[in-house]
């Protein structure tokens, strides 16, 4: 099982950035930990601050996953080309927000991609992608 994780922009500065909204690990150490933790799936991961190379890195790399993790940071809340590049893709998607969007400015509360994902994990930090991933493994697994 391949799964495409893909981070938008500023996601590059977790472990810096604002700690009190996206904690103190950078994504590379938490991806680590990840892969160990589901050493049988090939976890891909692509970070950009740009929203063309999103796009374009959804259309190569996520004709090939079985299944994608997303959070597109603040371009969830902007991108209908992103929305539009999850639904070519018509692969089973989970929407990731580390911070609870909801109990912040009220522009963080719409995003664009929930209604191309088949669910969103919001607020519960990078743990969020642990349980996205855990997700769509079950999903696949006979009898799921
Ligand atoms: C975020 C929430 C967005 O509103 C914000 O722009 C981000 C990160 C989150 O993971 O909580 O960059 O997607």
């Amino acid at each position: 099982m391949r799964i495409l994780i893909m981070n938008g922009p500023n996601l590059n500065l977790l472990g810096q950035r604002e700690p009190q909204w996206y904690g103190n690990i950078s994504f590379e150490a938490f991806l680590e930990n990840l892969r160990q933790r589901f050493p049988e799936t090939q976890l891909e991961y692509l970070q950009s601050n740009s929203e063309g190379a999103l796009i374009d890195g959804l259309h190569q790399l996520g004709r090939r996953a079985d299944g994608i993790v997303i959070n597109a940071g603040a371009f969830s809340h902007t991108s209908i080309a992103l929305a539009d590049a999850l639904a070519a893709m018509g692969k089973p998607t989970v929407e990731v927000h580390i911070s609870n969007v909801f109990a912040r400015e009220t522009y963080r509360h719409y995003s664009y991609l929930t209604a191309r994902c088949i669910g969103c994990i919001v607020g519960l930090g990078l743990e969020g992608y642990a349980l996205a991933v855990e997700y769509l493994l079950r999903r696949r697994a006979p009898g799921a």
